[in-house]
């Protein structure tokens, strides 16, 4: 009995020992990105106007970083508090904890260098080294180009200051040390041609994040074959809403629109459409921000459209609305 005590204390000793050595490599080890680059951007007005367009509009990182109107179709910003956070990603619409968007106006990132913000961006961890949860799309944002890249960080620094305290993110066990292996180091490279539709498509379609939700996941990773395939699932007020088929699949997907249609549709719910019909009770929300879309160019949507023709089609029906019963 007594031997058997000590082999079982012994054995107890070395599993101890092991998850301390676990949880001292994960906290020395990650989040494995180095120090934020040495990187002055000139906040040319040119570079300003171009981050405006594409947080706006592409990267939409006005649209999570607001609050925002739910009275309204895709949840419209309301003006005035652009950049001041806050946002809640809770249990009740399916995310691990509680998570809140940063205020990313001035009066948060006053102290912190052009480097910082992009490494924020790019890598997901904050100026203290805390790796964000992907909700903050950073793993897409990687792609971001060097001058888009730069003109967001000038846009970010011209925001009005809003002193909005936002409350600590708290993500469940496991995740909360699980997300310290999540940031990967990023360098930005050189800008696509913008005369290259394909090519260029390819980029918006990755930093807008479209993938994001429009390719469903296995646990938290893309399905394999299932690339902008639809029926990602999002709990929301009143019954759960599923991305779209996006692909060129013509009975499934978007094969039979034409570009016309396709622009049509987001011009249909700019901020301006949506807020002039408040929803009413028992009608569905969507989760993809239409509104903030809506202000892409004639030529970006072209672009998008034509890299989302040269996709692999995908049979797969998605009915995008039911409510709960
Ligand atoms: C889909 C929603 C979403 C989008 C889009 C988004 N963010 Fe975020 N962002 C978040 C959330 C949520 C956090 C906090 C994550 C956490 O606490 O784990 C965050 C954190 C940040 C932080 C960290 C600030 C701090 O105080 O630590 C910065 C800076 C930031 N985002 C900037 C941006 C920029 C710039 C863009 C656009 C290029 C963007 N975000 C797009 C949701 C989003
Ligand atoms: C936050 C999640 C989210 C993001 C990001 C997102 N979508 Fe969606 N999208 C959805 C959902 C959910 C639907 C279905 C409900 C609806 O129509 O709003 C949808 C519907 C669509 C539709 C309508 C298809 C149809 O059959 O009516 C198109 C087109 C579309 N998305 C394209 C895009 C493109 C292009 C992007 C990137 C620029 C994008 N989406 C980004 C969630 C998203």
């Amino acid at each position: 009995m007594k031997r058997l005590g000590r082999a079982l204390l012994i054995v107890l000793g070395i599993v101890v020992l092991f998850l301390c050595g676990g949880l001292a490599y994960l906290f020395l080890a990650f989040p494995k990105v180095g120090p934020a680059r040495e990187m002055a951007v000139d906040a040319t007005p040119g570079r300003i106007e171009r981050g405006r367009y594409l947080a706006n509009h592409v990267t939409v990182c006005v649209d999570c970083h607001s609050k925002r109107d739910w009275r309204y179709y895709s949840g419209p910003v309301v003006p005035g508090t652009e950049g001041q956070g806050g946002e809640r990603f809770g249990h009740e619409l399916g995310f691990p904890g509680e998570i809140f968007s940063a205020n990313i106006t001035p009066a948060r990132l006053t102290e912190w260098t052009d480097g910082e913000i992009a490494r924020a961006i790019t890598e997901g961890v904050s100026r203290d080294s805390r790796a964000f949860f992907p909700v903050m799309p950073y793993p897409s944002y990687a792609s971001l180009c060097e001058e888009d890249l730069a003109s967001i960080v000038a846009f970010v620094r011209t925001i009005p200051p809003i002193p909005n305290e936002v409350p600590p993110t708290k993500l469940d066990f496991p995740l909360n040390f699980i997300v310290r292996t999540i940031p990967k180091p990023a360098t930005p490279g050189p800008c696509p041609d913008t005369a290259d539709p394909q090519a260029y498509g390819k980029y918006l379609t990755t930093v807008g994040g479209c993938g994001d939700c429009h390719t469903p996941q296995i646990n938290h990773k893309p399905a394999p074959g299932m690339e902008f395939a639809g029926g990602f699932e999002f709990p929301v007020p009143g019954g759960v809403v599923r991305s779209a088929n996006i692909t060129p699949e013509t009975e499934t997907g978007i094969g039979s629109w034409n570009l016309g249609a396709f622009i049509a549709r987001f011009r249909g719910v700019s901020p301006e459409k949506v807020r002039a019909m408040e929803l009413e009770a028992g009608d569905m929300n969507t989760v993809m921000p239409w509104s903030m879309y809506a202000g892409m160019t004639d030529q970006d949507l072209g672009a998008i459209f034509a890299y989302l023709r040269t996709i692999p089609p995908v049979k797969n029906k998605v009915n995008p609305f039911t409510k709960a019963s």
